[in-house]
């Protein structure tokens, strides 16, 4: 029997499939305007990559913020309890996991179940969340894929004093007309989102170990300029992204 989750977020859509015991597949892709067609196609690719028929899947649990927009799921359950199961399931001794996805971003205390136990979120403002570095890096026109590693390579940061995404977005402008060199402003950026989520997350009682999850894992600028700012150790797996889509798939084969 096998088993699938969607997660259908803001920006990506990821599947994963499990069997009765093992992780079998996992595909992401953008996740566009038409969510259910976005929930089936990266439901199609998932399975494509196992070899498998849709027909295969026993049961399917759709999370996410378009998770009600999935109508063939079975039964939906919220991102932060998908988070939390899944990242206890890649790591038992999860007891803080941190989400930083494209709109918003969350902080989750799991107890050794793997169960939720309190959380804190921010999704009313895009400073603090994978948007804010897309605008940034686009504003510098460079790859997301390579902006952490860029930000890590300065000798100093640069202060980003405005708290909202617009302004900030003037300021950097500002400091490329000064001069101010490329690294220095992107280490700035970085370490403007890395306070906001640490003074976010600081509200619950942040205990090792602390899992980052959700696309901005990727960044490797950002996880290493958190850890420095929470003063603990972050586990970024490379399921980070697709940790929603387990944890609905955990859920798929509970029943
Ligand atoms: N290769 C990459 N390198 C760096 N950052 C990346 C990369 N791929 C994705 N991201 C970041 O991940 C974000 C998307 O994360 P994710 O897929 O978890 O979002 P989502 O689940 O759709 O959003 P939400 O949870 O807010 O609804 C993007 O905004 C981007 O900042
Ligand atoms: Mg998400």
């Amino acid at each position: 029997m096998y088993y699938a989750g969607v997660d259908v977020g803001a920006i990506t859509a990821k599947a994963a499939i499990l069997d009765d015991s093992r992780f079998v597949a996992s595909a992401v892709m953008a996740a566009g305007y038409n969510r259910a067609a976005a929930a089936e196609q990266v439901l199609a690719q998932a399975l494509q990559q196992a070899g498998l028929e849709r027909m295969a899947v026993a049961r399917l649990v759709a999370t996410g913020y378009g998770r009600v927009q999935v109508p063939q799921a079975d039964r939906t359950v919220t991102e932060i309890t998908c988070h939390g199961r899944g990242a206890h399931w890649l790591c038992p001794d999860v007891r803080t996991v941190i989400d930083i996805g494209g709109q918003d971003s969350k902080g989750i205390a799991v107890n050794a179940a793997g169960r939720v136990v309190d959380f804190v979120m921010n999704d009313k403002c895009a400073a603090g969340t994978g948007r804010f570095l897309e605008i940034m890096a686009h504003a510098l026109e460079e790859d997301l894929e390579r902006f952490g590693e860029l930000a890590l390579r300065a000798a100093r940061r640069v202060a980003i004093s405005s708290t909202c995404t617009v302004f900030a977005e003037s300021e950097i402008v500002t400091h490329i007309a000064a001069g101010v060199p490329k690294p220095e402003i992107i280490a700035g950026i970085h370490e403007a989102i890395a306070a906001r989520i640490a003074s976010m997350v600081a509200r619950l009682a942040v205990q090792d170990v602390v899992m980052l999850t959700g696309g901005v894992a990727r960044n490797v600028g950002l996880a290493r300029m958190l850890e420095e700012k929470l003063g603990h150790t972050i586990v970024v797996l490379p399921e980070a992204q697709i940790t929603g889509a387990i944890g609905a798939a955990l859920f798929a084969r509970e029943g």
